[in-house]
């Protein structure tokens, strides 16, 4: 469907200004309107937004029909995405092409899900390859684990792991364990997230775990982020301590490293035989599927890890197939865009309605707002609109006591994602098991009010009770319901690379590199230098603050 008519003269025919026009039409509909307007065009285009991706045990359900697009935004949302030439820049981006020009690489995460026997993408074959090896090393090394054949210094065999990472060495593992840790353990091996510098998470673990039994995994793909150096260090120094055994010995049976530095990590002090390599061309956000994802595998066995990986191919063969009109992370881009872009809304909300889903706002966060959070083009020059909106979120039906009289009272408008599960498998029997199932009908009944509610406001009354009942909620915010059918590791793994792909497609329509953070780099630059001060002034007994140029930190570190 292209859409070549443009009402407003003076400008030349775009289909980014066409949307701009479009959006100051649409702008006097309300979803009140859409959604409740004539009932047969309502049922066909409840009807025509809803897609689900049901493949490779994958079961996802994703629901756009309360979304501000009617026919034509979609038809000039994909006019826009064509004119981006997003076909021949997804299969540059799968052949291998240097899609990240900063920094010189390519972006290929899809290579270390990508299943062995299934030809991928010509320029993919070496990194698959790669990948390979390495998911064979990673289960050899779990399966030594999980046959009780590990053994720390002392000779002991391992029942913890302590996964020291941050960012995306940290929020996908910690997601994934979250998420699927709940059903009756499959493993004998307990994993343990450590992220903040402060070294607080690292606090309890010492009091409660035996030094003996304890394997540390090092994630990181630089080897060089503070915050994993610093909580890698008091760890090893606590084993030692504990154990009264060097750390280099230490390093030798207790510590596996993840990284993308092999010679960082032997030049540590870490044996080939425990490292696990993953290349460059992975982005630290997107290396859940790579050896980052060894403390999931440690926890919930090598089986549950590999279907993660198939979910989110059964994701890339959607992508790369399917027609852009029902392409799922096409349309999730082009109306996020839409949304950012067009109706200048500048906040989107992840709202998981599941406890177990509580870290996926965070992880989405860096996903979506460290890949594109940029205002710097491809081109060099400064782009002029808005990109990625503050991606924000929690626990949806726990949001519900906090937040949401701002979205449904407050004067911003939102867009948000309902992400739920359709159904659980039996979790307990008789009464218990009725009372948990009450209370998952409960949460589902919850998300699908609040996704009612958003969109329509008080015209989610029937119009017989309105009267009484109205109260000036707002409605009109935009949202989409994503239903999985059930929480295991196939769905979770398509969810995530649903969202990445969403992020790759929308780095095109706005023309930006999404596989770069330059601007997390001059916070750590400066919070050396004043940390160098700190401590080397402390010594000399002189004043960190006179190296400080500006008042107000001198004054709050003075305060210190
Ligand atoms: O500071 C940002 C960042 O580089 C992220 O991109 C990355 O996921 C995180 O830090 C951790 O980096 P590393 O895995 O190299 O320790």
């Amino acid at each position: 469907m292209n859409v070549t008519t443009f009402s407003r003269s003076p400008r030349v025919y775009t289909p980014a200004n066409a949307l701009d026009a479009h959006a100051e039409q649409l702008q006097a509909q309300t979803l009140g309107d859409l959604l409740n307007g004539d009932p047969q065009a309502s049922q066909q285009r409840a009807e025509e937004l809803r897609f689900t991706l049901d493949a490779h045990h994958v079961d996802l359900h994703v629901d756009f029909s309360k979304q501000r697009v009617n026919e034509h935004t979609l038809a000039l949302l994909l006019d826009w995405v064509r004119s981006c030439n997003l076909v021949e820049k997804r299969q540059a981006f799968f052949d291998g092409a240097k899609v990240n020009p900063s920094e010189q690489r390519a972006a290929l995460h899809m290579a270390a899900r990508w299943p062995e026997g299934e030809t991928p993408p010509g320029g993919m074959q070496d990194a698959v390859n790669f990948c390979l090896a390495q998911r064979q090393k990673l289960a050899d090394l779990v399966e030594r684990l999980h046959a009780r054949e590990w053994f720390g210094a002392t000779g002991q065999s391992i029942t913890d792991v302590v996964h020291i990472g941050v960012g995306g060495s940290d929020l996908g593992p910690k997601l994934i364990s979250e998420a699927l840790g709940s059903r009756p353990s499959q493993t004998h091996v307990a994993v343990h997230y450590v992220s903040t510098m402060d070294g607080a998470q690292l606090l309890p673990l010492m009091e409660r775990l035996d030094p003996a039994t304890t394997l540390v995994v090092l994630a990181s793909k630089s080897f060089t982020t503070a915050d994993t150096r610093f909580n890698v260090h008091t760890t090893l120094t606590w084993l030692s301590e504990a154990l009264e055994i060097d750390v280099p010995t230490l390093c030798r049976h207790q510590l596996i490293g993840v990284s993308s530095r092999p010679d960082k990590m032997t030049e540590f002090g870490i044996p080939e035989a425990h490292q696990l390599v993953f290349e460059e061309w992975i982005g630290g956000r997107f290396s859940i599927w790579s050896p980052i994802g060894v403390s999931v595998a440690m926890q919930l066995g090598m089986a549950t890890f590999d279907t993660l990986l198939a979910g989110a191919h059964a994701v890339d063969r959607h992508f790369l197939e399917t027609p852009l009109e029902a392409n799922i992370p096409v349309l999730m881009a082009a109306i996020g865009a839409w949304n950012t872009q067009f109706l200048h809304i500048p906040t989107h909300a992840i709202l998981p309605y599941d406890g177990r889903l509580s870290s996926v706002p965070a992880y989405l966060q860096q996903l979506e707002m460290e890949s594109n959070g940029k205002s710097v083009g491809l081109d060099k020059r400064a782009v002029t609109h808005a990109t990625c909106p503050i991606i924000w979120g929690d626990v949806g039906p726990n949001g519900q006591h906090a937040f949401y009289q701002l979205l449904h009272q407050g004067s911003h408008t939102v867009s948000a994602d309902f992400i739920a599960v359709a159904g659980r498998e039996e979790m307990a029997e008789g009464e218990l098991g009725e009372a948990l199932h009450a209370q998952e009908q409960l949460t589902l009944a919850n998300c699908l009010a609040q996704s009612q509610l958003f969109a329509l406001g008080d015209d989610a009354i029937p119009a017989v009770a309105r009267g009484a009942m109205a109260q000036g909620y707002r409605g009109n915010q935009p949202n989409s319901v994503i239903l999985m059918k059930r929480l295991d590791g196939f769905n979770i793994g398509a969810l995530l690379a649903l969202y990445e792909h969403k992020v790759f497609v929308q780095s095109v329509l706005w023309n930006v590199n999404p596989f770069d953070q330059p601007g997390v780099e001059l916070g750590k630059q400066l919070a050396t230098q004043l940390y160098q001060q700190m401590t080397s002034d402390a010594e000399n007994g002189a004043d960190a603050c006179d190296a400080v140029t500006d008042p107000s930190t001198q004054a709050l570190l003075e305060r210190i």
